[in-house]
């Protein structure tokens, strides 16, 4: 569905990305690891487009997308989540999943119009799925963070993608919420047949949901595979134990 071809970014004179690949089977849950600062987000901005490669490709669904503007990558398919949680904090909680939904459906006019039934069946849908329907009508600011990450993802899936990024979906969140957002995630992959590619810390996490995993070090892949090869590749162990971003 996805491949990353030794794509390379440099900001100024620091590469951040130097000869990165990825690949991205239909269906999978697919992690990417790595130390701060190994590039994770910046290979994420690349995918979607926003941020441009100096070099390499990134194929998806056999079509090179690495020079389109975001809209465009979301309009094919590829939905994401940010590191640091992106809602309008104003507006309720369905009102942030049905102006992506409507967006998806080229109808972002009508929100100039009093159309509050426009798309109200898929938003409600989507909010059921993530388990946010009691707090429809809530201010989207007045989430608690773990919910304003789930929001996150609820947003992205009113974009119907094929492929949904999710950069550190758990970042600052409790344990019981970190658990509680990873089997929604890994529901998401099973029941609506989505792939899925997220970066986290959480190396239990990691271990416990992925299919595969990519790991990523000063901007390279050092490895990507299923996670009993990764657990026990050398380089691996190397990077994380020697502990060296
Ligand atoms: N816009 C930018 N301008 C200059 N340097 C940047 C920019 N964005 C990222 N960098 C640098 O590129 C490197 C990779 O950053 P990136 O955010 O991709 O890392 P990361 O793997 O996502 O880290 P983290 O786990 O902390 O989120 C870092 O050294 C960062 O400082
Ligand atoms: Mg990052």
């Amino acid at each position: 569905m996805l491949l990353v071809d030794n794509v390379y970014k440099a900001f100024g004179d620091f590469m951040a990305v130097r000869g990165a690949g990825l690949r991205v089977d239909k269906g999978e849950l697919v992690a990417v690891i790595g130390p701060n600062g190994a590039g994770k987000t910046t290979l994420f901005n690349l995918i979607c487009g926003q941020l441009k490669p100096d070099k390499g490709r990134i194929v998806f669904k056999q079509e090179e997308i690495g020079a389109l503007p975001p809209h465009r990558i979301c309009r094919r398919g590829i939905a994401r989540s940010f590191q640091i949680a992106n809602i309008f904090p104003r507006l309720s909680v369905f009102r942030n999943v049905q102006v992506s939904v409507l967006s998806q459906q080229r109808k972002s006019t009508v929100l100039f119009r009093p159309a509050q039934t426009i798309a109200v069946k898929q938003t409600r849908e989507i909010l059921d799925d993530v388990g946010l329907s009691a707090k429809a009508r809530d201010v989207a600011g007045s989430l608690s963070h773990g919910d304003q990450r789930i929001l996150e993802i609820a947003i992205a899936l009113g974009n119907q993608p094929e492929l949904i990024i999710l950069d550190e979906p758990t970042a600052g969140m409790s344990p019981e919420e970190t658990a509680g957002t990873m089997a929604l995630i890994r529901r998401l992959a099973e029941e609506r047949g989505l792939t899925i590619l997220f970066c986290e810390h959480d190396m239990d996490v990691v271990f416990d949901v992925a299919s595969s995993i990519m790991v990523m070090r000063h901007g390279e892949t050092i490895i990507q595979g299923p996670p009993e090869a990764v657990r026990s590749n050398a380089e691996v162990q190397q990077a994380y134990l020697g502990g060296a971003a």
